[in-house]
Protein backbone atom coordinates (compact mmCIF):
# COMPACT_ATOMS: atom_id res chain seq x y z
CA UNK A 1 0.00 0.00 0.00
CA UNK A 2 1.58 3.60 -0.84
CA UNK A 3 0.72 4.78 2.62
CA UNK A 4 -3.01 6.41 2.49
CA UNK A 5 -6.09 6.25 2.31
CA UNK A 6 -6.78 8.95 -0.40
CA UNK A 7 -4.20 8.60 -3.69
CA UNK A 8 -0.99 10.54 -3.80
CA UNK A 9 0.34 12.43 -6.70
CA UNK A 10 1.87 9.30 -8.22
CA UNK A 11 -1.40 7.31 -7.98
CA UNK A 12 -3.62 10.54 -9.18
CA UNK A 13 -1.39 10.85 -12.51
CA UNK A 14 -1.32 6.96 -13.09
CA UNK A 15 -5.16 7.51 -12.83
CA UNK A 16 -5.22 9.90 -15.06
CA UNK A 17 -3.22 8.26 -17.68
CA UNK A 18 -4.77 5.03 -17.76
CA UNK A 19 -8.36 7.21 -18.01
CA UNK A 20 -6.90 9.01 -21.20
CA UNK A 21 -5.45 5.84 -22.62
CA UNK A 22 -9.09 4.38 -22.46
CA UNK A 23 -10.66 7.60 -23.56
CA UNK A 24 -8.23 8.29 -26.69
CA UNK A 25 -8.75 4.54 -27.52
CA UNK A 26 -12.50 4.33 -27.04
CA UNK A 27 -12.47 7.57 -29.56
CA UNK A 28 -9.83 5.96 -31.90
CA UNK A 29 -9.97 3.06 -32.08
CA UNK A 30 -13.96 1.72 -31.10
CA UNK A 31 -15.99 4.52 -32.71
CA UNK A 32 -18.48 2.72 -32.65
CA UNK A 33 -18.66 2.30 -28.59
CA UNK A 34 -18.52 5.98 -28.15
CA UNK A 35 -22.12 5.55 -28.35
CA UNK A 36 -23.24 2.08 -27.52
CA UNK A 37 -22.57 0.17 -24.48
CA UNK A 38 -20.50 -3.05 -24.50
CA UNK A 39 -23.55 -5.26 -23.69
CA UNK A 40 -27.45 -4.00 -24.40
CA UNK A 41 -29.13 -4.61 -20.71
CA UNK A 42 -26.77 -2.74 -17.82
CA UNK A 43 -28.35 -4.84 -15.41
CA UNK A 44 -26.94 -7.87 -13.34
CA UNK A 45 -30.13 -9.62 -14.75
CA UNK A 46 -28.82 -8.27 -18.44
CA UNK A 47 -25.17 -9.38 -17.36
CA UNK A 48 -26.00 -12.84 -16.72
CA UNK A 49 -28.52 -12.97 -19.44
CA UNK A 50 -25.15 -12.02 -21.80
CA UNK A 51 -23.05 -14.08 -19.94
CA UNK A 52 -25.32 -17.40 -20.71
CA UNK A 53 -25.76 -16.62 -24.05
CA UNK A 54 -22.16 -15.09 -24.97
CA UNK A 55 -19.97 -16.53 -22.78
CA UNK A 56 -16.50 -14.35 -21.53
CA UNK A 57 -13.51 -15.46 -22.33
CA UNK A 58 -10.81 -13.80 -20.15
CA UNK A 59 -11.86 -12.56 -16.30
CA UNK A 60 -9.70 -10.87 -13.91
CA UNK A 61 -11.16 -10.18 -10.25
CA UNK A 62 -10.75 -7.85 -7.86
CA UNK A 63 -11.43 -8.22 -3.99
CA UNK A 64 -11.45 -7.23 -0.50
CA UNK A 65 -12.57 -8.11 2.96
CA UNK A 66 -16.19 -8.15 1.93
CA UNK A 67 -15.85 -11.49 0.36
CA UNK A 68 -14.66 -12.91 3.55
CA UNK A 69 -17.26 -11.18 6.34
CA UNK A 70 -19.60 -13.98 5.45
CA UNK A 71 -16.54 -16.43 7.05
CA UNK A 72 -16.44 -14.29 10.66
CA UNK A 73 -13.81 -11.91 9.25
CA UNK A 74 -15.05 -8.03 9.53
CA UNK A 75 -14.31 -5.61 7.07
CA UNK A 76 -12.46 -2.46 7.78
CA UNK A 77 -14.67 -0.05 6.94
CA UNK A 78 -18.50 -0.84 7.83
CA UNK A 79 -19.82 1.43 10.57
CA UNK A 80 -19.98 -0.44 13.88
CA UNK A 81 -18.88 -3.79 12.61
CA UNK A 82 -15.49 -2.82 10.67
CA UNK A 83 -12.30 -3.18 12.40
CA UNK A 84 -11.79 0.21 12.59
CA UNK A 85 -14.67 0.88 14.68
CA UNK A 86 -13.28 -1.78 16.94
CA UNK A 87 -9.96 -1.14 18.06
CA UNK A 88 -10.49 0.40 21.06
CA UNK A 89 -8.98 -1.58 23.43
CA UNK A 90 -5.39 -0.78 21.65
CA UNK A 91 -5.92 2.57 22.36
CA UNK A 92 -4.35 3.70 18.74
CA UNK A 93 -4.12 7.41 18.23
CA UNK A 94 -6.14 6.26 14.85
CA UNK A 95 -7.33 3.39 13.71
CA UNK A 96 -5.23 2.67 10.61
CA UNK A 97 -2.21 3.42 13.06
CA UNK A 98 -2.40 -0.91 13.20
CA UNK A 99 -1.54 -1.19 10.14
CA UNK A 100 0.99 2.20 9.78
CA UNK A 101 5.07 1.15 9.85
CA UNK A 102 6.22 4.35 11.67
CA UNK A 103 3.90 2.97 14.51
CA UNK A 104 4.51 -0.27 14.13
CA UNK A 105 8.16 0.22 14.77
CA UNK A 106 7.49 1.80 18.18
CA UNK A 107 4.44 0.21 18.91
CA UNK A 108 4.10 -3.42 17.51
CA UNK A 109 2.07 -5.10 20.50
CA UNK A 110 -1.57 -3.60 19.11
CA UNK A 111 -1.03 -5.05 15.60
CA UNK A 112 0.72 -8.84 16.92
CA UNK A 113 -2.63 -8.70 19.20
CA UNK A 114 -4.62 -7.82 16.53
CA UNK A 115 -2.90 -10.64 14.29
CA UNK A 116 -3.31 -13.60 17.05
CA UNK A 117 -7.23 -13.02 16.67
CA UNK A 118 -7.22 -12.99 12.68
CA UNK A 119 -4.41 -15.34 12.19
CA UNK A 120 -5.20 -17.32 8.84
CA UNK A 121 -6.37 -20.86 9.66
CA UNK A 122 -9.00 -19.98 11.98
CA UNK A 123 -11.36 -19.17 9.19
CA UNK A 124 -12.97 -20.88 6.43
CA UNK A 125 -13.19 -19.80 2.84
CA UNK A 126 -17.20 -18.89 1.41
CA UNK A 127 -18.65 -19.58 -1.48
CA UNK A 128 -17.08 -16.51 -3.34
CA UNK A 129 -13.74 -18.03 -2.94
CA UNK A 130 -15.02 -21.31 -4.60
CA UNK A 131 -16.71 -19.53 -7.06
CA UNK A 132 -13.53 -18.01 -8.16
CA UNK A 133 -11.69 -21.22 -8.09
CA UNK A 134 -14.36 -22.73 -10.21
CA UNK A 135 -13.52 -19.93 -12.92
CA UNK A 136 -9.96 -20.72 -12.66
CA UNK A 137 -10.70 -24.73 -13.48
CA UNK A 138 -13.07 -23.63 -16.29
CA UNK A 139 -9.50 -21.44 -17.72
CA UNK A 140 -12.12 -18.31 -17.14
CA UNK A 141 -9.80 -16.55 -14.85
CA UNK A 142 -6.56 -14.64 -16.10
CA UNK A 143 -5.97 -13.60 -12.56
CA UNK A 144 -6.96 -13.16 -9.02
CA UNK A 145 -6.53 -9.48 -7.48
CA UNK A 146 -7.19 -9.33 -3.69
CA UNK A 147 -6.68 -6.73 -1.14
CA UNK A 148 -7.30 -9.99 1.58
CA UNK A 149 -4.31 -11.26 4.08
CA UNK A 150 -6.88 -13.68 5.40
CA UNK A 151 -5.40 -16.57 2.92
CA UNK A 152 -8.59 -17.64 2.31
CA UNK A 153 -7.97 -17.68 -1.37
CA UNK A 154 -5.33 -19.98 -0.71
CA UNK A 155 -7.38 -22.28 1.32
CA UNK A 156 -9.65 -22.53 -1.08
CA UNK A 157 -7.66 -24.15 -3.63
CA UNK A 158 -6.49 -21.27 -6.20
CA UNK A 159 -2.97 -21.53 -7.39
CA UNK A 160 -0.83 -19.11 -6.22
CA UNK A 161 0.03 -18.20 -9.60
CA UNK A 162 -3.13 -16.93 -10.39
CA UNK A 163 -3.25 -14.40 -7.84
CA UNK A 164 -2.00 -11.46 -6.90
CA UNK A 165 -1.88 -10.79 -3.05
CA UNK A 166 -1.65 -7.11 -2.99
CA UNK A 167 -1.29 -6.39 0.37
CA UNK A 168 0.68 -8.82 1.35
CA UNK A 169 0.27 -12.29 3.06
CA UNK A 170 1.17 -13.90 6.32
CA UNK A 171 3.07 -16.83 4.91
CA UNK A 172 6.91 -15.11 4.78
CA UNK A 173 8.34 -12.78 7.36
CA UNK A 174 10.99 -10.57 7.06
CA UNK A 175 13.44 -8.60 9.91
CA UNK A 176 12.89 -4.77 9.51
CA UNK A 177 16.47 -4.46 10.27
CA UNK A 178 18.94 -7.12 8.50
CA UNK A 179 15.80 -8.79 5.84
CA UNK A 180 16.75 -12.21 6.88
CA UNK A 181 13.24 -14.32 6.26
CA UNK A 182 11.51 -16.56 9.19
CA UNK A 183 8.86 -18.65 8.10
CA UNK A 184 5.43 -19.34 8.64
CA UNK A 185 5.34 -21.69 11.74
CA UNK A 186 8.14 -19.67 13.32
CA UNK A 187 5.88 -16.63 13.14
CA UNK A 188 3.21 -18.36 14.06
CA UNK A 189 4.55 -19.79 17.22
CA UNK A 190 5.42 -15.98 18.58
CA UNK A 191 2.15 -14.91 17.78
CA UNK A 192 0.32 -17.57 19.82
CA UNK A 193 2.66 -17.47 22.95
CA UNK A 194 2.18 -13.61 23.10
CA UNK A 195 6.09 -12.74 22.46
CA UNK A 196 7.14 -9.70 19.98
CA UNK A 197 9.02 -11.37 17.20
CA UNK A 198 12.63 -10.33 17.41
CA UNK A 199 15.25 -11.59 14.90
CA UNK A 200 17.19 -14.14 16.30
CA UNK A 201 20.59 -12.51 14.04
CA UNK A 202 19.89 -8.93 14.81
CA UNK A 203 17.35 -8.20 17.64
CA UNK A 204 15.15 -6.46 14.83
CA UNK A 205 11.81 -6.44 14.72
CA UNK A 206 10.25 -9.43 12.16
CA UNK A 207 7.15 -8.64 10.55
CA UNK A 208 4.89 -10.77 8.13
CA UNK A 209 5.27 -9.57 4.56
CA UNK A 210 1.84 -7.82 4.73
CA UNK A 211 1.99 -4.68 3.21
CA UNK A 212 1.65 -1.83 5.69
CA UNK A 213 0.58 2.02 4.95
CA UNK A 214 4.11 3.13 3.95
CA UNK A 215 5.49 0.22 2.51
CA UNK A 216 5.65 -0.78 -1.07
CA UNK A 217 3.33 -3.08 -2.97
CA UNK A 218 4.61 -6.54 -3.94
CA UNK A 219 6.17 -6.40 -7.77
CA UNK A 220 3.61 -8.55 -9.29
CA UNK A 221 0.96 -5.50 -8.44
CA UNK A 222 3.04 -3.45 -10.78
CA UNK A 223 4.03 -6.15 -13.42
CA UNK A 224 1.08 -8.13 -14.01
CA UNK A 225 -2.10 -5.78 -15.16
CA UNK A 226 -0.74 -4.71 -18.08
CA UNK A 227 -0.66 -8.41 -19.97
CA UNK A 228 -3.65 -9.33 -17.45
CA UNK A 229 -5.86 -6.90 -18.55
CA UNK A 230 -5.40 -7.03 -22.53
CA UNK A 231 -8.32 -8.01 -24.04
CA UNK A 232 -9.77 -9.33 -20.61
CA UNK A 233 -13.59 -9.09 -21.65
CA UNK A 234 -14.72 -9.11 -18.08
CA UNK A 235 -13.46 -7.18 -14.51
CA UNK A 236 -15.42 -8.60 -11.06
CA UNK A 237 -14.88 -6.21 -8.60
CA UNK A 238 -16.53 -7.81 -5.17
CA UNK A 239 -16.54 -6.73 -1.37
CA UNK A 240 -14.11 -3.30 -1.50
CA UNK A 241 -15.25 -0.11 -1.08
CA UNK A 242 -12.02 0.99 -3.29
CA UNK A 243 -10.79 3.42 -1.10
CA UNK A 244 -7.22 2.53 -0.75
CA UNK A 245 -4.96 3.50 -3.47
CA UNK A 246 -3.16 1.76 -5.66
CA UNK A 247 -5.23 -0.98 -5.70
CA UNK A 248 -8.23 0.58 -6.43
CA UNK A 249 -6.86 2.29 -9.63
CA UNK A 250 -6.47 -1.10 -10.94
CA UNK A 251 -10.57 -0.76 -12.49
CA UNK A 252 -9.01 1.43 -14.37
CA UNK A 253 -6.76 -0.37 -16.62
CA UNK A 254 -10.25 -2.69 -17.77
CA UNK A 255 -9.84 -1.53 -21.59
CA UNK A 256 -13.08 0.22 -22.87
CA UNK A 257 -14.41 -3.15 -24.08
CA UNK A 258 -14.04 -4.43 -20.91
CA UNK A 259 -17.20 -4.67 -18.74
CA UNK A 260 -17.21 -3.97 -15.00
CA UNK A 261 -19.24 -5.75 -12.42
CA UNK A 262 -19.20 -4.22 -9.10
CA UNK A 263 -20.69 -6.30 -6.25
CA UNK A 264 -21.09 -4.76 -3.28
CA UNK A 265 -23.15 -4.17 -0.14
CA UNK A 266 -22.59 -0.22 -0.55
CA UNK A 267 -22.18 1.50 -3.53
CA UNK A 268 -19.40 3.26 -4.46
CA UNK A 269 -19.27 6.90 -6.31
CA UNK A 270 -16.47 6.37 -8.17
CA UNK A 271 -18.04 3.19 -10.09
CA UNK A 272 -20.75 2.89 -12.91
CA UNK A 273 -21.35 7.38 -13.42
CA UNK A 274 -24.89 7.37 -15.03
CA UNK A 275 -23.15 7.68 -18.48
CA UNK A 276 -21.20 4.76 -18.68
CA UNK A 277 -21.32 2.18 -21.32
CA UNK A 278 -20.55 -0.99 -19.22
CA UNK A 279 -20.27 -0.66 -15.87
CA UNK A 280 -23.10 -3.26 -13.92
CA UNK A 281 -23.38 -2.32 -9.84
CA UNK A 282 -25.04 -4.93 -8.10
CA UNK A 283 -25.40 -3.93 -4.76
CA UNK A 284 -26.14 -6.82 -2.00
CA UNK A 285 -23.82 -9.60 -0.29
CA UNK A 286 -21.47 -11.12 -2.55
CA UNK A 287 -22.22 -14.94 -1.68
CA UNK A 288 -25.92 -13.88 -3.51
CA UNK A 289 -24.16 -13.10 -6.12
CA UNK A 290 -22.46 -16.03 -6.50
CA UNK A 291 -25.11 -18.08 -6.71
CA UNK A 292 -26.84 -16.09 -9.14
CA UNK A 293 -24.14 -16.27 -11.02
CA UNK A 294 -23.87 -19.90 -11.02
CA UNK A 295 -27.12 -20.50 -11.15
CA UNK A 296 -27.87 -18.39 -14.57
CA UNK A 297 -24.21 -20.70 -15.63
CA UNK A 298 -25.83 -24.03 -14.33
CA UNK A 299 -22.88 -24.79 -12.07
CA UNK A 300 -24.62 -24.33 -9.01
CA UNK A 301 -24.65 -27.98 -8.66
CA UNK A 302 -20.55 -27.88 -9.31
CA UNK A 303 -20.25 -25.17 -6.70
CA UNK A 304 -22.28 -26.87 -4.13
CA UNK A 305 -20.02 -30.16 -4.52
CA UNK A 306 -16.97 -28.39 -4.27
CA UNK A 307 -18.01 -26.68 -0.96
CA UNK A 308 -18.99 -30.21 0.30
CA UNK A 309 -15.96 -31.56 -0.64
CA UNK A 310 -13.49 -29.28 0.35
CA UNK A 311 -15.44 -28.10 3.73
CA UNK A 312 -14.94 -31.67 4.73
CA UNK A 313 -11.13 -30.91 5.15
CA UNK A 314 -12.44 -28.86 7.79
CA UNK A 315 -14.39 -30.19 9.70
CA UNK A 316 -13.71 -31.29 13.41
CA UNK A 317 -13.75 -34.96 14.53
CA UNK A 318 -17.27 -35.53 15.56
CA UNK A 319 -17.92 -35.65 19.12
CA UNK A 320 -19.34 -38.99 19.88
CA UNK A 321 -22.68 -38.74 22.11
CA UNK A 322 -23.65 -41.94 24.12
CA UNK A 323 -26.16 -43.25 21.35
CA UNK A 324 -23.92 -43.13 18.32
CA UNK A 325 -21.62 -44.92 20.48
CA UNK A 326 -24.21 -47.63 21.66
CA UNK A 327 -24.78 -48.16 17.60
CA UNK A 328 -21.37 -47.95 16.69
CA UNK A 329 -20.55 -50.71 19.18
CA UNK A 330 -22.68 -53.20 17.31
CA UNK A 331 -20.60 -52.56 14.39
CA UNK A 332 -17.68 -54.43 13.52
CA UNK A 333 -14.58 -52.45 13.87
CA UNK A 334 -12.29 -52.08 11.35
CA UNK A 335 -8.61 -50.59 11.96
CA UNK A 336 -9.54 -47.12 11.20
CA UNK A 337 -12.83 -47.19 13.68
CA UNK A 338 -10.84 -48.49 16.62
CA UNK A 339 -12.47 -45.88 19.35
CA UNK A 340 -9.62 -43.29 21.23
CA UNK A 341 -9.82 -43.29 24.92
CA UNK A 342 -9.54 -39.60 25.28
CA UNK A 343 -12.75 -39.01 22.99
CA UNK A 344 -15.58 -36.47 25.03
CA UNK A 345 -18.42 -38.70 25.35
CA UNK A 346 -21.93 -36.65 26.12
CA UNK A 347 -24.10 -37.56 28.74
CA UNK A 348 -27.85 -38.50 28.57
P1 LIG B 1 -13.39 -2.08 3.34
O1 LIG B 1 -13.85 -2.40 4.72
O2 LIG B 1 -12.86 -0.73 3.08
O3 LIG B 1 -14.57 -2.35 2.31
C1 LIG B 1 -15.29 -3.54 2.33
C2 LIG B 1 -16.55 -3.35 1.49
O4 LIG B 1 -17.21 -4.60 1.41
C3 LIG B 1 -17.54 -2.35 2.07
O5 LIG B 1 -17.93 -1.43 1.06
C4 LIG B 1 -18.72 -3.21 2.54
O6 LIG B 1 -19.98 -2.57 2.33
C5 LIG B 1 -18.60 -4.42 1.65
N1 LIG B 1 -19.08 -5.67 2.22
C6 LIG B 1 -18.90 -6.17 3.47
N2 LIG B 1 -19.43 -7.40 3.58
C7 LIG B 1 -19.96 -7.70 2.37
C8 LIG B 1 -20.65 -8.83 1.83
N3 LIG B 1 -20.89 -9.91 2.56
N4 LIG B 1 -21.06 -8.77 0.54
C9 LIG B 1 -20.82 -7.66 -0.21
N5 LIG B 1 -20.16 -6.57 0.24
C10 LIG B 1 -19.73 -6.59 1.51
O7 LIG B 1 -12.32 -3.21 2.95
P2 LIG B 1 -11.29 -3.20 1.74
O8 LIG B 1 -11.83 -2.49 0.57
O9 LIG B 1 -10.84 -4.59 1.56
O10 LIG B 1 -5.30 -3.03 4.38
O11 LIG B 1 -10.10 -2.35 2.37
C11 LIG B 1 -8.90 -2.14 1.66
C12 LIG B 1 -7.70 -2.13 2.57
O12 LIG B 1 -7.90 -1.21 3.63
C13 LIG B 1 -7.43 -3.44 3.26
O13 LIG B 1 -6.68 -4.32 2.46
C14 LIG B 1 -6.72 -3.06 4.53
C15 LIG B 1 -7.32 -1.70 4.84
O14 LIG B 1 -6.44 -0.76 5.33
C16 LIG B 1 -4.56 -3.99 5.09
O15 LIG B 1 -5.05 -4.90 5.70
C17 LIG B 1 -3.11 -3.91 5.08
Amino acid sequence: MSGRDSPGPSEVLETIRVSLTNLFSRLALHPDQSASKVIPDLSFDGFLSHWKSNGFKKIVTMVGAGISTSAGIPDFRTPGSGLYDNLQKYNLPHPTDIFELDYFIENPKPFYALAKELYPGNFRPTPVHYFIRLLNEKNLLVRHYTQNIDSLERLAGLPEEKMVEAHGTFHTNHCLECGLEFSKEWMKEKIFSDTIPLCDACNGIVKPDIVFFGEGMPDKFYDMPAEDFKNCDLLIVMGTSLEVYPFASLVGHAEPNCLRVLINRTSIDKFGSPTNKRDINFIGDCDDAVWKMAEALGWSDELKALIKKEGSKFEKPKVRTSDNKHNDDKKPKTSREVPQSNQIEKKS
